[in-house]
């Protein structure tokens, strides 16, 4: 049985654009450990989207995997066929997504649905309502027998999110992919959210790739973290290597201008200056070079991954170099 239940490996995906080839992905290694949690994040842009839709094969059609491999308990799913990544989806490996509105159908009760979802299982229809009360419960829906009956329109959007993670887990699956499951909260129920997702997860057990570019709601979540930037991962450790000693700079940007982590009331956020290059021409080297604080000479050349520790990995040349970040308190 391999160790990580998800292992992607030197993973590249460009898109073919009117303007040239786009190159969103490239030379991604990234895994995530049986029963534990992998956040990634990221700026707008940065490929977060690109790489699920490649671990859950639903990328479009102008997309092509340009080199990699995609590894789930061993066997790389980019070489299975479509019935067998079929039998994957929805079963071993499920997924939330941002709006669940979009995930919920508008015109079937809860319970219908949550009937549905379970058709691989030889049970009878009460002993499936039976199974998707107690899910409903187990997110925390109040009085879930007859609630079963109700729309989804009938629910707050808090209380849709949540029965989409119950839906998402009643499969008891091994992997669970949620791509910003708590963007469209208010800041309470993201908290909500967050730690019933937690615990939840301690429950079923399964390893959950979480997506987000909430660093409150990572470090909260988490147990290894990785950071991507304009189709890199540029950074990977624990939580706790990247909360208080990253080593790449973009990591440490990000983490100065989080504002939950801004004490002082301030008119103006600090933001990273510059933009993300032009994936259609990218600049030579480093892909941070044009907006990094220590760039210098070496950075025209690609840094590739630097090991840190056991766990850490940062892709600068300045890595091991770099003077210990102030310790930012949450
Ligand atoms: N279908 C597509 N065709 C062409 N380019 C695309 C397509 N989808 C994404 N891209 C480009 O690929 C890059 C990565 O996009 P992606 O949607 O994966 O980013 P993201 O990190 O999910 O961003 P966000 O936080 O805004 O959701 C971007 O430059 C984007 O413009
Ligand atoms: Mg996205």
């Amino acid at each position: 049985m391999a160790d990580d239940i998800l292992d992607i490996s030197g993973l590249s995906v460009d898109f073919r654009t009117p303007g040239g080839t786009l190159h969103a992905l490239r030379d991604v290694n990234l895994s995530v450990k049986r029963g534990s949690v992998l956040g990634i994040v990221g700026e707008s842009g940065c490929g977060k989207s690109t790489l699920i839709n490649t671990v859950i094969g639903l990328l479009p059609s102008n997309a092509r995997v340009a080199g990699g491999e995609v590894r789930f308990d061993g066997r790389d799913m980019l070489k299975m066929t479509p019935g067998q990544l079929q039998d994957l989806r929805g079963q071993r490996m499920t997924a939330v997504f941002q709006d669940p509105m979009t995930a919920l159908n508008p015109v079937l009760t809860i319970g219908q649905q949550m009937v549905a979802i379970q058709y691989r299982s030889g049970a009878s229809t009460r002993e499936k309502r039976r199974r998707a009360a107690e899910y409903l419960a187990k997110v925390r829906i109040p009085d879930p027998e007859p609630r079963l009956g109700q729309y989804p329109h009938q629910f707050s959007g808090g209380m849709r999110q949540r029965i989409c993670i119950a839906m998402a887990l009643l499969a008891e699956p091994d992997l669970m992919i949620a791509d910003e499951p708590t963007t469209a909260l208010d800041a309470t129920l993201e908290l909500e959210v967050i730690a019933l997702l937690k615990d939840l997860q301690r429950e079923v057990g399964c390893a959950v790739l979480f997506i987000s570019h909430h660093l409150g709601a990572i470090a909260q979540l988490c147990d290894d973290v990785a950071i991507m930037y304009a189709g890199e991962v540029v950074e990977r450790g624990t939580v706790r290597e990247i909360f208080h000693d990253a080593r790449h700079p973009y990591t440490r940007a990000l983490l100065t201008c989080d504002p939950g982590r801004i004490r002082e009331a301030t008119r103006r956020l600090p933001t990273i200056p510059g933009s993300i290059p032009d994936l259609r021409r990218l600049p030579e080297g480093c892909i941070f070079r044009p907006r990094c604080p220590e760039r210098f000479e070496r950075c025209a050349e690609h840094p590739g991954d630097r090991r840190i520790t056991e766990t850490q990995f940062a892709a600068c040349h300045k890595a091991l170099d770099l003077a210990p970040l102030e310790r930012i308190e949450a």
